[in-house]
């Protein structure tokens, strides 16, 4: 795609509100070998809530983190801890039958009980909040379903009612209501869990990129510059590494974008979703004495190149029509694994394994999914029965529409770029991919001016990364990959940076 930025025009500082206000942590990196009893890669909800119930249950553990704890995925979510997911249930009916989906019900129920545990044992400051949760309707079609969803729900046993009192400032015609579920600010979370985790022989290490992993007597991971030795290794880098694309045909990468502003209102007890298209989410939260409304949507496959500024300006526009939002403070976007068959995987790397483990498809529910997997590893890990272990099971067999890989339904996404022009020209903020010496190369020109030129080449499979001019990112149409402009991994599946080319 090409790339002229209409950046300057959009509202907001392109960073998430989590992010933006939750301050970092300062972990070390790992230079030399350490040797644990599990080894976790990853610091967001799943790789840190597994941590922590491992060092709980008398295990020593290291996190690998490559980034900084709680920058990935977890810090852009939009921060509801709940069992209620739009329509999930009925759908998992439909698709998996009623046991099926009673269990993840109970999963999530579960998940969100051990969230509010873990926050009031460890003291962890995170504006957890108790709130009910709706899932609205505004036609006719969508009123049936969320009836039909309440009852349900209630038929598991799950807090739900129908109701048309719902307190947003628009009307609707009615909604599922889930009592008791939550919110809180994931990044503070996800500190207060590694702050939990490091020490007395457990270690949560930052800036350490987990490159390989040798699975043995013991598994080996290694990075750049040392290794964690462990018994059992979990792989929870949200998209698996390591995994030989095993995962990837199994789940599409799908994104959203959401915007926050500032409201005169206090904070809401509610939290909502809307089941008619075009999907919105609201959120409101209190930071530091100030309230902000939180609007999310406009999803997509990633391997669909859109115009990422037009999904933000009508989140804006939704934001300012419908919840009073007069000025979008922060925009982000971020993107989660969808299981085809619409059930996250949870367990061994492949039916092969023996100790290496993967979390993975948390199907943008992962506050609560990410939790229940983090639980059912580690009940396996130490020897006990989980319920719910075999509805979430990794190596369950593949849906039928599986076999089909992104990059074969998008044959566009590989091969040369679109013969675009060597541009000489571009304007600051704008990216564009040319061929210079008969390779491929992403040129991006900074805002003050410097270009920075990088291999258009995914390092994952080879698919020309694509240019997001909203987010200042280099996008891999083929299955997700995100990289900054100077070439390093936002988001896998690919592990290596674009690495740098010669100027154009
Ligand atoms: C827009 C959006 C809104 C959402 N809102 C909600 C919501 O309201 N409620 C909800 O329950 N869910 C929500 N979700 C889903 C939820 O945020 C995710 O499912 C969850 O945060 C994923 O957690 P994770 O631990 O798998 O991934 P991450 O948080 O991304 O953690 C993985 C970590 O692994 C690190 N990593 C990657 N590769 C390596 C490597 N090789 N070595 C070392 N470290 C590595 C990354 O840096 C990252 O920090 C939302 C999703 C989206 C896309
Ligand atoms: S080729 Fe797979 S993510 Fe780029």
């Amino acid at each position: 795609m090409s790339a002229a930025s209409n950046n300057e025009r959009l509202a907001g500082e392109p960073v998430s509100l989590w992010v933006a206000t939750g301050g970092t942590t300062e972990y070390p990196g790992l230079r030399g070998d350490v040797e644990v009893d599990v080894a976790v890669i990853g610091g967001g909800i799943a790789g840190l809530t597994a941590a922590l119930a491992l060092k709980r249950a008398g295990r020593t553990v290291a996190v690998v983190e490559t980034a900084r704890v709680g920058t990935g995925v977890t810090g852009h979510t939009t921060g509801k801890v709940t069992s209620l997911q739009r329509l999930a249930y009925t759908e998992l009916r439909d698709r998996h039958g009623t046991e099926t989906a009673r269990a993840y019900g109970q999963a999530n129920e579960a998940a969100l009980g051990h969230i509010a545990d873990t926050v009031a044992t460890e003291g962890i400051d995170c504006d957890f909040r108790r709130v009910a949760n709706y899932t609205y309707a505004e036609s006719d079609d969508a009123l049936a379903r969320v009836r039909a969803e309440a009852d349900l729900a209630a038929e598991f046993g799950l807090p739900a009612t129908f109701t048309t009192e719902v307190p947003l400032p628009f009307p609707v015609k009615g909604a599922v209501r889930f009592d008791g579920q939550a919110q809180l600010h994931a990044v503070k979370y996800l500190q207060g869990l590694a702050r939990a985790v490091d020490g007395d022989g457990s270690f949560v290490f930052e800036g350490a990129r987990a490159q390989d992993i040798q699975e043995g007597s013991p598994c080996v991971v290694s990075l750049e510059d040392g290794s964690v030795r462990a018994r059992d290794v979990i792989v929870a880098t949200n998209v698996p590494f390591g995994d030989h694309g095993l995962f990837e045909a199994r789940s599409r990468a799908h994104r959203s974008y959401l915007v926050a502003g500032r409201v005169d209102t206090p904070p809401l007890d509610a939290t909502f979703i809307s089941v008619d298209e075009p999907m919105r989410s609201v959120l409101t939260v209190g930071i530091d004495g100030k309230s902000y409304m939180l609007a999310g949507g406009e999803g997509h496959p990633a391997s669909e190149a859109t115009d990422t500024a037009a999904h933000y300006r009508r989140l804006a526009a939704f934001a300012r029509d419908r919840l009073g939002v007069d000025e979008v403070a922060y925009r982000w976007s971020t993107q989660d694994g969808i299981p085809l068959d619409g059930l996250p995987y949870v367990g061994l790397m492949s039916p092969d394994a023996k100790h290496v483990y993967v979390i993975t498809g948390l199907r943008k529910w992962g506050l609560t999914n990410g939790t229940a997997a983090a639980l059912i590893l580690t009940a396996t890990l130490t020897g006990r029965e989980n319920q719910w272990a075999a509805v979430f099971n990794s190596n369950r067999s593949a849906p039928a529409d599986s076999a089909k890989r992104p990059d074969e339904e998008n044959p566009d996404a590989t091969g040369k770029p679109a013969g675009q022009p060597a541009r000489a020209d571009l304007t600051p903020g704008e990216g564009t991919v040319i061929e210079v010496g008969g390779e491929s190369t992403a040129v991006y020109r900074d805002p003050e001016g410097q270009v920075h030129a990088v291999s258009a080449v995914c390092t994952h499979l080879g698919c020309i990364v694509d240019f997001n001019p909203a987010d200042v990112t280099w996008d891999c149409p083929c299955h997700g990959s995100r990289f900054a402009t100077d070439g390093n991994v936002i988001q896998g599946p690919a592990v290596a940076a674009l690495p740098p080319r010669p100027m154009p």
